[in-house]
């Protein structure tokens, strides 16, 4: 029998009186039972929050910052048993799965370290115009309140960290809600969270069920958003609540470009290499993975076969295995609609090179070429692990099929030209650019997010900080400057 899973309430565990089962996409086995929090007990939960916000952003840096160290340290002791629950309710092949560990690890630590930096206050001298002699200008962050953070299923773990330890970091109270079909990784970090001396109240993670959220999203105590998913919910959270500050982490259907200089067999084989793999992690299910490849049509005859060759190298099959790099999708749904938005390019004209076939849930590393410009596959994010490949006259016209698209997550270039790099930046219209990998590559101290339908606002340890915090000003006057 599974384990049942309590939640967390204000820092302490509780149970509702229901809960559901989480199963694992590869096998159907039930991985936990997570107990469901009463109306009362959200209720709870959102109080302490409120209650103790203020208290909480005047803790000491010291104490958020040992907290935040803690944490990490507790999941990099925890890494494998960490893993492989990720592994197993989200169905993420065990090495991908250790890898988002050793991210969380790090945003732990990124955040403990921004605790101590931030708000040390930016003077800045007003005696510039005579109107402003002796005085001061001295500029601190301070909460805009209590975050409702919304996270995914696609990082369980690294995702429902990058929403609490910034707020942690800030000294700003969370409500976190992690994704129904992925709550036990969210859930360990309340057990770490729950080793620490935070103060109750200023975090409480609780597995509401989707149907309860729009009360949750329209309660004024808690005025910043931080939500991490489709493109659909996102706007339409942000459309039900337009006063509220939203920060939303939408879609992306990630372009890698190869351009003409990029063109020896070592630069082909590795652009070849990082493309199979970064379309293909955790089954294509992340929102910079390599959806469309856009190459120089001086490059493509000699990259497509590399590409169909690595991508045919994948090795798909149990999660749980060393080896596998390619397991199920979440669902068996989700598989589906791939399936469907892939038999619809086939039938527009598109062909497929490799790949094409579902099984259950698993859905097999797929290259598509030819896909009509009308196709959804062409137009939406698949979250899946499909690969489209199409050609380009030159960087321009590359730059601009990139850009041929609703949403602007991150792009990557392989170019060797640093002016091309510096022309990539300025041209496409993303959040972010790489140069000379896939647009897959995520640090997670940077700034992260979208440019047109791919989201509002940042992520990334210190840009969240910035985003649950506003500046207040204040002026010191009658100063010898
Ligand atoms: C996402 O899918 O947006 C997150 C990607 C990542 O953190 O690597």
């Amino acid at each position: 029998m599974a384990a049942t899973h309590a939640f967390w309430l204000a820092g302490r565990q509780a149970t509702g009186e229901t809960s559901f089962d989480v199963t694992s996409p590869w096998d159907g086995r039930v991985v936990g039972t997570v107990s469901v929090p009463t109306e009362a007990q959200v209720e709870e939960a959102v109080a302490a929050a409120y209650a103790v916000r203020d208290a909480f952003a005047a803790t000491p840096a010291h104490v958020r910052a040992a907290a935040l160290d803690q944490v990490s340290r507790r999941l990099a002791e925890r890494t494998e048993d960490i893993a492989r629950l990720i592994s197993a309710e989200n169905g993420k092949p065990i090495k991908w799965a250790r890898g988002e560990v050793g991210r969380a690890v790090s945003v732990f630590r990124f955040a403990a370290e921004e605790a101590r930096r931030f708000n040390g206050g930016e003077g800045q001298r007003l005696d510039t115009d005579a109107g402003g002699q002796g005085r001061l200008a001295l500029t601190r962050r301070f909460p805009k309140g209590v975050v409702l953070g919304i996270a995914p299923f696609n990082f369980p773990l690294n995702l429902c960290a990058h929403k609490i330890a910034p707020a942690i970091a800030a000294g700003v109270p969370i409500v976190l809600k992690p994704a129904p079909a992925t709550p036990l990784s969210g859930l360990l970090i309340g057990e770490l969270l729950a080793e620490t001396e935070l103060p109750a109240g200023s975090w409480s993670i609780l597995p509401v069920p989707n149907d309860r959220m729009p009360a949750l999203v329209r309660d004024e105590r808690l005025p910043v958003i931080s939500f991490t998913g489709s493109e659909q919910v996102g706007y339409a959270i942000m459309d039900s609540v337009p006063r509220k500050h939203c920060t939303l982490e939408l879609g992306g259907n990630g372009a890698a470009v190869v351009l003409a200089d990029w063109a020896s067999d070592e630069d082909l084989d590795r652009a070849a290499q990082r493309i199979a793999a970064f379309s293909n992690y955790q089954g294509g299910q992340s929102c910079i993975s390599v959806q469309r490849v856009i190459a120089d049509t001086s490059v493509y005859d000699r990259l497509l076969p590399r590409i169909v060759a690595a991508v045919e190298a994948q090795v798909t099959g149990d999660p749980a295995d060393d080896a596998t790099d390619v397991g199920p999708l979440v669902s068996q749904d989700a598989a589906e609609r791939v399936e469907t938005w892939v038999q619809e390019a086939v039938e527009a004209g598109a062909i497929v090179l490799t790949g094409g076939k579902r099984d259950g849930a698993s859905y097999e590393p797929t290259v598509l070429t030819d896909v009509p410009a009308g196709a959804t596959i062409a137009r939406e994010e698949v979250f899946g692990p499909v690969l489209t490949v199409t050609r380009a006259d030159g960087e321009e016209a590359a730059f601009a099929a990139v850009n041929d698209s609703k949403y602007g997550l991150q792009a990557g270039v392989f170019t060797h030209d640093l002016q091309a790099a510096f022309r990539a930046h300025r041209a496409l219209e993303v959040g972010g650019v790489v140069i000379g990998d896939v647009p897959s590559y995520r640090a997670d101290q940077m700034p992260y997010g979208g440019a047109k339908q791919s989201g509002v606002g940042r992520e990334g340890v210190k840009f969240a900080m910035d985003d649950y915090t506003y500046e207040r000003v204040m002026v010191l006057t009658g100063l010898a400057l």
